[in-house]
């Protein structure tokens, strides 16, 4: 028998304001044009009072559990992909398990920025494949409105919060064909200037700002989620034209088109949320997961693949049988 890691249901949460880029261009030198055309991002989500990393992943996470037909109670593992905690300790995921009121299951964070739900997920599928958890949550959540700098155009535009969730659960079978067929993540520390925050309790002892070298990151991103894609999808014994659905990381239009062209993959089998919810960092696949599994567009028996590119360099990616 094959134990392996299947997909029991999806869940997001939304912050309730929507920032559109004119009222961006009312604060910074920007207008909807350069925004649209440059990165393909129309709206995004901004946290308010009372909305935070945790209360978004709390969420997520009960939409994802309702979808999977679950109480709290049968999960066993918390996994929570974020770079922006509540508060430096405790793990935000040990928050969102006090929230749902389960006493006693394994809950940590993981922090690995954009790259962050993928490695949560090769986590996660480890312990289950080990036969240490059964039923997973694995959650990106992000407030990355907190950590910008609102007076610097070439960042603040690209970012929006929001939180993804879903329920892993292991299951045995004779082929294995169902659930998580294959991961692999990559890291290469020596690019960790180009995309970083000025701040942190070991430092400065403030929480810092982010600051990217975008041009730089675009070029990294395309040539390595191209290869990531490529051998993700060889380790499960397929081509790149055998995905239904790609959901990638979402932090630019045209990376996902550059990706998507580099891999001979047609737009039409790519889904892409960066419009409305910009670069919500760790939350951004499994945003976009939820949002293609709800309007139907991915259905039982689809190849999907997950990838996402982010600061440390960290990437990944992940091949899933619905
Ligand atoms: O999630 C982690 C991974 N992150 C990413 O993948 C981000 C990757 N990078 C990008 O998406 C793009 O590089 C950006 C969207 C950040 C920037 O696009 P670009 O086409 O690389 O523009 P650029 O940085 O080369 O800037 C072009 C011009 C500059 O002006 P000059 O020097 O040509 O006069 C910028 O100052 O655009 C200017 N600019 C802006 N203009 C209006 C930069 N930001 C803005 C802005 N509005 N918001």
């Amino acid at each position: 028998m094959i134990r392996r890691s299947i997909l029991l249901g999806t869940g997001s949460a939304l912050p309730a304001r929507v920032v559109t880029n004119a009222e961006l261009a009312q604060s910074v030198d920007t207008s909807d044009e350069w925004i649209v055309e440059r990165t393909g991002i129309r709206t995004r989500h901004i946290a308010g009072e009372g909305e935070t990393t945790a209360t978004l992943a709390t969420d997520a996470a009960r939409a994802a559990l309702d979808a999977a037909g679950l109480e709290p109670q049968d999960i066993d593992l918390i996994i929570l992909a974020t770079a922006t905690p509540d508060q430096t300790f405790p793990a935000a995921a040990t928050k969102v398990q006090a929230a749902l009121g389960i006493n006693d299951c394994v809950a940590f964070d993981v922090a690995a920025v954009c790259s962050g739900f993928l490695y949560a997920v090769t986590v996660a599928d480890s312990m289950i494949r080990s036969g240490a958890a059964n039923r997973a949550l694995v959650i990106g959540s992000e407030t990355f409105s907190r950590i910008l700098d609102w007076q610097d155009r070439a960042t603040c535009v690209l970012f929006g919060d929001g939180a993804g969730a879903i329920v892993l659960g292991a299951e045995e079978s004779a082929d294995g064909a169902r659930g998580i067929l294959a991961a692999k993540l990559h890291a290469d520390g020596r690019y960790n200037q180009l995309l970083y925050v000025d701040g942190g309790p070991s430092t400065t002892q403030t929480v810092g700002k982010l600051r990217m070298k975008g041009q730089e990151v675009f070029r990294h991103a395309v040539v390595n989620l191209a290869s990531v894609l490529t051998e993700v999808m060889a380790m499960a014994g397929f081509v790149p034209a055998d995905i239904d659905w790609l959901v990638p990381h979402q932090a630019n239009a045209r990376i996902l088109d550059a990706t998507a062209r580099k891999l001979k993959l047609p737009a039409e089998r790519v889904v892409m949320t960066v419009d409305r919810h910009a670069n919500t960092s760790a939350a951004s696949v499994p945003l976009a997961l939820d949002v293609a599994m709800r309007d139907g567009r991915i259905k039982s028996g689809d190849l999907v693949v997950l990838e996402a590119m982010g600061g440390g360099f960290t990437w990944g990616a992940c091949v899933l049988r619905l």
